[in-house]
């Protein structure tokens, strides 16, 4: 019986897992507090994080219907994140572990992402009668993986369990950032990715024609904020696109085909080039209806099984930190010092040498 918490950027949530199974996944959005100022404020999202913690923990707990006694061990995300924001979690998880005398594991915010295409609804489970959640890592296969976030945009090769190689990621612009900024120039709310999803799915997504930045370059990388310069310019040029509710969601449609375009072509020409024969995808990003629509077709017709995570897992929860934890205690991985630091900038790993990316899997496989 594992304790997971999560707290790295501005959703607070706790999880209970036993044997693979989601006993509980309270997960505390931060959303409406941030959406006057645009963004996520820091300083907010902590004492937001201090003052929903317990509150979180405890629903959990009695959601799931275990005593903190019962627990066998204790995880938190430790990083990347914002720093005093991963200090709640972490230091909350850190303080029960002792007190409990339970090992503690601090997770890696982007892994346990990795891992979230692989929790799937099973309705008819016995083992866990009060949730349908569970990991299902029978079926796991080496995949590349595409986590896609406001404030990330990488593609990692997972090799194994708990064996992975960042491939590529954004160079400026997160593609959710990318999203949430187009829509604030289209004077949609915050954040503005779920909006313009929504208003895209009427729009023809040929009637403007956007960049589709790095689409033909055979790295890894990404860059958005070129997209993000190009509809700031289109609509300084043309203001009263936004007067015409048809225009404007014909803008929408074609900002999104842009970076689901490039998304898709990249994830896809990875998996390929190094033989691999799935894909995954997650992130707040991987909500988008075009993104997994077209995930779907390209990983069709390109014979690759597709991953992508549930909508409740795509966006932060404590559910992909514990299951992640669960896995490292089963492979015998040693738990963390009760004295770790969070890492706000931690690296999910060690990016390839410049003459290896883009390279093949026996570029992987010799080192
Ligand atoms: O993973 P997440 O909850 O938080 C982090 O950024 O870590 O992702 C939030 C991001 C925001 O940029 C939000 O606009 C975007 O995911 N997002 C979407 C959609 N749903 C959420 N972007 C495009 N289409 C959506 N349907
Ligand atoms: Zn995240």
């Amino acid at each position: 019986m594992l304790l997971a918490l999560e707290s790295s950027c501005d959703e607070t949530s706790v999880a209970v897992i036993h044997d693979g199974c989601v006993l509980a996944n309270v997960v505390s959005s931060q959303i409406k507090l941030h959406a006057e100022y645009g963004g996520v404020v820091p300083e907010l999202a902590t004492r937001e994080h201090l003052r929903n913690l317990l509150p979180v923990a405890n629903a959990a707990l009695k959601g799931a219907d275990i005593q903190p006694a019962q627990l066998d061990a204790v995880a938190a995300t430790i990083g990347p994140g914002l720093p005093q924001a991963l200090m709640i979690g972490a230091r909350a998880a850190q303080a029960m572990a002792f007190a409990l005398r339970k090992p503690f594991f601090g997770i890696h915010h982007h892994e346990a992402h990795l891992y979230s295409p692989w929790i799937v609804y099973d309705k008819d489970t016995h083992h866990a009668p009060r949730t349908t959640l569970r990991a299902d890592f029978a079926s796991f296969q080496p995949n590349v993986s595409l986590i896609v976030s406001g404030g990330h945009t990488m593609l990692v090769f997972v090799e194994a369990e708990l064996k992975h190689h960042l491939l590529g990621s954004t160079v400026d612009d997160a593609a959710g950032e990318c999203f949430d900024k187009s829509a604030k120039l289209m004077g949609l709310p915050y954040p503005g990715g779920p909006e313009l999803d929504a208003l895209a799915e009427q729009g023809d997504p040929r009637a403007f024609d956007f960049p589709r930045p790095m689409i033909r370059d055979l790295h890894d990388d990404f860059s958005f904020s070129g997209l993000k310069t190009s509809v700031r310019y289109f609509l300084r040029d043309q203001p009263f696109i936004l007067d015409d509710p048809d225009c404007v969601r014909d803008l929408c449609a074609s900002v999104r085909a842009s970076i689901v375009d490039v998304l898709v072509t990249k994830t896809v020409r990875a998996a390929k080039r190094l033989g691999v024969k799935c894909v995954t995808a997650s992130g707040g990003v991987t909500c988008n209806r075009a993104l997994r629509k077209q995930l779907v077709e390209a990983c069709a017709q390109n014979n690759l099984t597709l991953r992508l995570a549930d909508k409740s897992l795509c966006t932060d929860n404590a559910a992909m930190v514990g299951i992640l934890a669960e896995r490292k205690l089963r492979h015998g991985v040693a738990p963390t010092s009760l004295d770790e630091e969070v890492k706000p900038s931690w690296p999910l790993a060690q990016r390839q040498s410049a003459g290896s990316r883009g390279g093949t899997r026996q570029d992987f496989e010799c080192r």
